[in-house]
Protein backbone atom coordinates (compact mmCIF):
# COMPACT_ATOMS: atom_id res chain seq x y z
CA UNK A 1 0.00 0.00 0.00
CA UNK A 2 1.13 3.41 -0.57
CA UNK A 3 1.87 6.55 1.97
CA UNK A 4 -1.05 8.86 0.04
CA UNK A 5 -3.91 5.57 1.00
CA UNK A 6 -3.02 5.71 4.63
CA UNK A 7 -3.21 9.62 4.22
CA UNK A 8 -6.29 9.47 2.25
CA UNK A 9 -7.61 7.08 5.77
CA UNK A 10 -8.99 4.31 3.18
CA UNK A 11 -9.25 2.30 6.54
CA UNK A 12 -12.34 1.26 7.78
CA UNK A 13 -14.23 2.75 4.50
CA UNK A 14 -17.86 1.50 3.43
CA UNK A 15 -18.49 3.06 0.39
CA UNK A 16 -21.22 1.49 -1.36
CA UNK A 17 -22.27 -0.87 1.58
CA UNK A 18 -25.50 -0.65 3.03
CA UNK A 19 -26.92 -0.75 6.86
CA UNK A 20 -29.18 -1.42 8.60
CA UNK A 21 -29.95 -0.15 11.90
CA UNK A 22 -32.44 -0.60 14.82
CA UNK A 23 -33.04 1.93 17.19
CA UNK A 24 -30.90 4.76 15.25
CA UNK A 25 -33.44 8.31 16.49
CA UNK A 26 -31.31 8.87 18.55
CA UNK A 27 -28.56 7.79 21.34
CA UNK A 28 -25.92 4.81 19.91
CA UNK A 29 -28.05 3.85 17.51
CA UNK A 30 -27.90 7.41 16.13
CA UNK A 31 -23.88 7.51 16.41
CA UNK A 32 -23.14 4.39 14.87
CA UNK A 33 -25.31 5.21 11.63
CA UNK A 34 -23.44 8.54 11.31
CA UNK A 35 -20.10 6.94 11.94
CA UNK A 36 -20.90 4.59 9.24
CA UNK A 37 -22.34 7.18 7.22
CA UNK A 38 -19.23 9.32 7.54
CA UNK A 39 -17.45 6.32 6.31
CA UNK A 40 -19.75 6.04 2.92
CA UNK A 41 -22.47 3.71 4.01
CA UNK A 42 -25.91 3.92 3.23
CA UNK A 43 -28.48 4.07 5.88
CA UNK A 44 -31.84 2.18 6.12
CA UNK A 45 -32.76 2.59 10.03
CA UNK A 46 -35.42 0.96 12.35
CA UNK A 47 -37.51 3.26 14.97
CA UNK A 48 -40.54 3.28 17.02
CA UNK A 49 -42.84 6.63 18.78
CA UNK A 50 -39.59 8.48 18.12
CA UNK A 51 -40.94 10.18 14.50
CA UNK A 52 -39.49 13.92 15.44
CA UNK A 53 -36.19 12.42 16.32
CA UNK A 54 -36.06 9.92 13.51
CA UNK A 55 -36.97 13.09 11.20
CA UNK A 56 -34.13 14.35 12.19
CA UNK A 57 -31.73 11.33 12.52
CA UNK A 58 -32.71 10.98 8.74
CA UNK A 59 -32.18 15.02 7.47
CA UNK A 60 -28.37 14.54 9.42
CA UNK A 61 -27.52 11.70 7.74
CA UNK A 62 -28.74 12.85 4.04
CA UNK A 63 -26.43 15.98 4.83
CA UNK A 64 -23.47 13.37 4.79
CA UNK A 65 -24.71 12.57 1.38
CA UNK A 66 -25.35 9.16 1.59
CA UNK A 67 -28.72 7.41 0.90
CA UNK A 68 -31.22 6.89 3.81
CA UNK A 69 -34.34 6.04 4.86
CA UNK A 70 -36.00 5.48 8.48
CA UNK A 71 -38.37 3.25 9.06
CA UNK A 72 -41.25 2.91 11.50
CA UNK A 73 -41.47 -0.56 13.09
CA UNK A 74 -41.19 -2.36 15.90
CA UNK A 75 -38.60 -4.78 16.30
CA UNK A 76 -40.12 -7.04 18.54
CA UNK A 77 -42.73 -8.16 15.63
CA UNK A 78 -41.53 -10.90 14.26
CA UNK A 79 -44.20 -9.83 10.40
CA UNK A 80 -42.84 -6.54 10.89
CA UNK A 81 -39.36 -6.76 10.74
CA UNK A 82 -40.23 -9.47 7.78
CA UNK A 83 -41.58 -6.78 6.07
CA UNK A 84 -39.04 -4.22 6.93
CA UNK A 85 -36.40 -5.73 5.70
CA UNK A 86 -37.69 -7.29 2.54
CA UNK A 87 -38.61 -3.31 1.99
CA UNK A 88 -35.18 -2.18 2.65
CA UNK A 89 -33.65 -5.30 -0.07
CA UNK A 90 -36.06 -3.65 -2.57
CA UNK A 91 -35.47 0.01 -1.30
CA UNK A 92 -31.47 0.06 -1.08
CA UNK A 93 -30.72 -3.30 -3.34
CA UNK A 94 -29.01 -5.54 -0.80
CA UNK A 95 -27.74 -5.29 2.71
CA UNK A 96 -24.25 -5.42 3.82
CA UNK A 97 -24.02 -4.78 7.80
CA UNK A 98 -26.93 -5.22 10.79
CA UNK A 99 -26.64 -3.71 13.82
CA UNK A 100 -29.24 -4.86 15.93
CA UNK A 101 -29.00 -1.65 18.84
CA UNK A 102 -32.73 -1.47 19.60
CA UNK A 103 -33.40 -1.87 23.48
CA UNK A 104 -35.73 -0.70 26.44
CA UNK A 105 -35.01 -1.03 30.08
CA UNK A 106 -37.81 -1.98 32.38
CA UNK A 107 -36.48 -1.78 36.17
CA UNK A 108 -37.16 -3.42 39.15
CA UNK A 109 -36.29 -5.94 42.04
CA UNK A 110 -37.68 -9.46 40.93
CA UNK A 111 -39.93 -9.34 44.03
CA UNK A 112 -41.83 -6.44 42.45
CA UNK A 113 -40.72 -7.18 38.39
CA UNK A 114 -44.24 -7.27 36.97
CA UNK A 115 -44.76 -10.36 34.40
CA UNK A 116 -45.20 -7.67 31.16
CA UNK A 117 -42.04 -5.68 32.65
CA UNK A 118 -40.08 -8.82 31.93
CA UNK A 119 -41.73 -9.96 28.82
CA UNK A 120 -41.45 -6.40 27.20
CA UNK A 121 -37.73 -6.10 27.76
CA UNK A 122 -36.93 -9.85 26.47
CA UNK A 123 -39.34 -9.14 23.44
CA UNK A 124 -37.57 -6.16 22.02
CA UNK A 125 -34.02 -6.47 23.46
CA UNK A 126 -33.48 -10.29 22.88
CA UNK A 127 -36.81 -11.22 20.15
CA UNK A 128 -36.08 -8.25 18.21
CA UNK A 129 -32.47 -9.35 17.46
CA UNK A 130 -33.74 -12.93 16.73
CA UNK A 131 -36.09 -11.55 14.46
CA UNK A 132 -33.76 -9.16 12.68
CA UNK A 133 -30.98 -11.44 12.36
CA UNK A 134 -33.58 -14.04 11.19
CA UNK A 135 -34.27 -11.70 8.64
CA UNK A 136 -30.99 -10.96 6.70
CA UNK A 137 -30.01 -14.65 7.71
CA UNK A 138 -30.54 -16.37 4.71
CA UNK A 139 -29.68 -13.07 2.21
CA UNK A 140 -26.78 -13.18 3.70
CA UNK A 141 -25.93 -16.91 3.72
CA UNK A 142 -26.53 -16.52 -0.12
CA UNK A 143 -24.38 -13.26 -1.05
CA UNK A 144 -21.55 -15.29 1.16
CA UNK A 145 -20.84 -12.68 3.56
CA UNK A 146 -21.88 -9.93 5.15
CA UNK A 147 -21.63 -8.37 9.51
CA UNK A 148 -23.70 -8.52 12.28
CA UNK A 149 -23.23 -6.41 15.07
CA UNK A 150 -25.25 -6.64 18.24
CA UNK A 151 -25.27 -4.44 20.86
CA UNK A 152 -25.46 -6.35 24.12
CA UNK A 153 -24.38 -4.60 27.93
CA UNK A 154 -21.85 -5.45 30.69
CA UNK A 155 -25.19 -6.19 33.04
CA UNK A 156 -25.19 -9.25 30.25
CA UNK A 157 -22.21 -10.64 31.35
CA UNK A 158 -21.85 -9.51 35.30
CA UNK A 159 -25.73 -8.73 36.13
CA UNK A 160 -27.23 -5.79 37.98
CA UNK A 161 -29.24 -6.22 41.06
CA UNK A 162 -32.99 -4.58 39.69
CA UNK A 163 -32.33 -5.40 36.27
CA UNK A 164 -33.23 -9.37 36.21
CA UNK A 165 -35.25 -8.74 32.81
CA UNK A 166 -32.30 -6.65 30.78
CA UNK A 167 -29.47 -9.26 31.71
CA UNK A 168 -31.23 -11.90 30.81
CA UNK A 169 -32.26 -10.58 27.50
CA UNK A 170 -28.36 -9.06 27.01
CA UNK A 171 -27.16 -12.48 28.10
CA UNK A 172 -29.46 -14.34 25.53
CA UNK A 173 -28.01 -11.70 22.75
CA UNK A 174 -24.14 -12.76 23.71
CA UNK A 175 -25.35 -16.47 23.65
CA UNK A 176 -27.48 -15.43 20.34
CA UNK A 177 -24.07 -14.18 18.99
CA UNK A 178 -21.98 -17.09 19.64
CA UNK A 179 -24.50 -19.44 18.10
CA UNK A 180 -24.98 -17.80 14.90
CA UNK A 181 -20.99 -16.76 14.77
CA UNK A 182 -20.88 -20.86 14.63
CA UNK A 183 -23.73 -21.44 12.38
CA UNK A 184 -22.13 -18.76 9.55
CA UNK A 185 -18.63 -18.51 10.12
CA UNK A 186 -17.88 -20.60 6.80
CA UNK A 187 -19.96 -18.77 4.79
CA UNK A 188 -17.85 -15.49 5.19
CA UNK A 189 -20.40 -13.37 7.53
CA UNK A 190 -19.18 -12.66 10.79
CA UNK A 191 -21.43 -11.69 14.01
CA UNK A 192 -20.14 -10.19 17.43
CA UNK A 193 -21.13 -8.43 20.49
CA UNK A 194 -20.45 -4.82 22.07
CA UNK A 195 -20.94 -4.93 25.59
CA UNK A 196 -21.01 -0.90 26.69
CA UNK A 197 -20.89 0.35 30.27
CA UNK A 198 -22.71 2.96 31.24
CA UNK A 199 -22.99 5.47 28.26
CA UNK A 200 -24.50 8.88 28.32
CA UNK A 201 -27.94 8.78 26.49
CA UNK A 202 -31.42 9.47 27.38
CA UNK A 203 -31.52 5.75 28.76
CA UNK A 204 -29.43 6.90 31.37
CA UNK A 205 -30.22 9.75 31.86
CA UNK A 206 -33.69 8.50 33.08
CA UNK A 207 -32.14 6.43 35.77
CA UNK A 208 -32.51 7.99 39.17
CA UNK A 209 -29.62 10.57 39.81
CA UNK A 210 -27.82 8.39 42.86
CA UNK A 211 -28.41 5.36 41.27
CA UNK A 212 -26.37 7.28 38.16
CA UNK A 213 -23.33 8.53 40.94
CA UNK A 214 -23.45 5.00 41.86
CA UNK A 215 -22.64 3.74 39.05
CA UNK A 216 -20.05 6.62 37.66
CA UNK A 217 -18.19 6.05 40.83
CA UNK A 218 -18.09 2.30 39.92
CA UNK A 219 -16.23 2.85 36.61
CA UNK A 220 -12.37 2.71 36.98
CA UNK A 221 -12.51 5.55 34.65
CA UNK A 222 -14.52 7.59 36.64
CA UNK A 223 -16.69 9.14 33.82
CA UNK A 224 -19.60 7.65 31.60
CA UNK A 225 -18.84 6.78 27.74
CA UNK A 226 -19.32 8.45 24.76
CA UNK A 227 -22.34 7.03 22.19
CA UNK A 228 -19.05 7.86 19.90
CA UNK A 229 -17.01 5.40 21.83
CA UNK A 230 -20.01 2.28 20.67
CA UNK A 231 -19.99 3.49 17.26
CA UNK A 232 -16.33 3.45 16.74
CA UNK A 233 -16.19 0.01 17.79
CA UNK A 234 -19.17 -0.74 15.66
CA UNK A 235 -17.19 0.87 13.16
CA UNK A 236 -14.23 -1.08 13.05
CA UNK A 237 -16.61 -4.50 13.49
CA UNK A 238 -18.29 -3.58 10.26
CA UNK A 239 -15.32 -2.84 8.14
CA UNK A 240 -12.54 -5.17 6.38
CA UNK A 241 -10.20 -4.42 8.67
CA UNK A 242 -12.31 -6.80 11.25
CA UNK A 243 -12.73 -9.78 8.88
CA UNK A 244 -11.08 -12.39 10.74
CA UNK A 245 -12.98 -11.52 14.17
CA UNK A 246 -16.15 -13.33 15.31
CA UNK A 247 -18.47 -14.99 18.03
CA UNK A 248 -16.38 -12.01 20.00
CA UNK A 249 -17.97 -9.36 22.85
CA UNK A 250 -16.21 -6.79 22.96
CA UNK A 251 -16.30 -4.61 26.00
CA UNK A 252 -16.35 -0.90 25.70
CA UNK A 253 -16.79 0.19 29.71
CA UNK A 254 -14.02 2.26 31.19
CA UNK A 255 -12.80 -1.07 33.03
CA UNK A 256 -16.41 -1.52 34.47
CA UNK A 257 -16.57 -4.97 34.28
CA UNK A 258 -12.83 -6.20 34.16
N1 LIG B 1 -26.84 3.75 27.40
C1 LIG B 1 -26.15 2.82 28.05
O1 LIG B 1 -25.48 3.05 29.04
C2 LIG B 1 -26.16 1.40 27.52
C3 LIG B 1 -25.35 0.46 28.18
C4 LIG B 1 -25.34 -0.85 27.71
C5 LIG B 1 -26.09 -1.20 26.61
N2 LIG B 1 -26.88 -0.27 25.99
C6 LIG B 1 -27.67 -0.71 24.87
O2 LIG B 1 -27.44 0.12 23.75
C7 LIG B 1 -28.61 0.17 22.93
C8 LIG B 1 -29.00 1.62 22.68
O3 LIG B 1 -29.21 2.26 23.91
P1 LIG B 1 -29.41 3.85 24.07
O4 LIG B 1 -28.88 4.20 25.40
O5 LIG B 1 -28.94 4.56 22.85
O6 LIG B 1 -31.02 3.90 24.15
P2 LIG B 1 -32.08 5.03 23.77
O7 LIG B 1 -33.24 4.80 24.65
O8 LIG B 1 -31.44 6.39 23.75
O9 LIG B 1 -32.46 4.65 22.25
C9 LIG B 1 -33.11 3.46 21.98
C10 LIG B 1 -33.52 3.40 20.52
O10 LIG B 1 -34.20 2.16 20.31
C11 LIG B 1 -35.43 2.41 19.66
N3 LIG B 1 -36.40 1.39 20.07
C12 LIG B 1 -36.85 1.11 21.32
N4 LIG B 1 -37.75 0.12 21.29
C13 LIG B 1 -37.86 -0.24 19.99
C14 LIG B 1 -38.63 -1.21 19.29
N5 LIG B 1 -39.47 -2.03 19.94
N6 LIG B 1 -38.50 -1.30 17.95
C15 LIG B 1 -37.66 -0.48 17.27
N7 LIG B 1 -36.90 0.45 17.87
C16 LIG B 1 -37.00 0.57 19.21
C17 LIG B 1 -35.83 3.81 20.06
O11 LIG B 1 -36.72 4.37 19.09
C18 LIG B 1 -34.46 4.50 20.07
O12 LIG B 1 -34.12 4.90 18.76
C19 LIG B 1 -29.68 -0.64 23.69
O13 LIG B 1 -29.72 -1.95 23.20
C20 LIG B 1 -29.16 -0.62 25.11
O14 LIG B 1 -29.65 -1.72 25.84
C21 LIG B 1 -26.93 1.02 26.42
Amino acid sequence: MILSEYRGNTMFNLTGKTAVITGASRGIGKAIAMKFAKQGANIAFLHIFDAENAAQTEKELAELGVKVKGYECDVSDFNGTKAAIEQIIEDFGEIHILVNNAGIIRDGLMLSMKEEDFDKVINVNLKGTFNMTKGVYQHFMKKRRGRIINIASVVGINGNAGQSNYASAKAGIIGMTKSVAKELASRGVTVNAIAPGFIATDMTASMPEKAREAAIAAIPMKKAGQVEDIANTALFLASDEAAYITGEVIKVDGGMAM
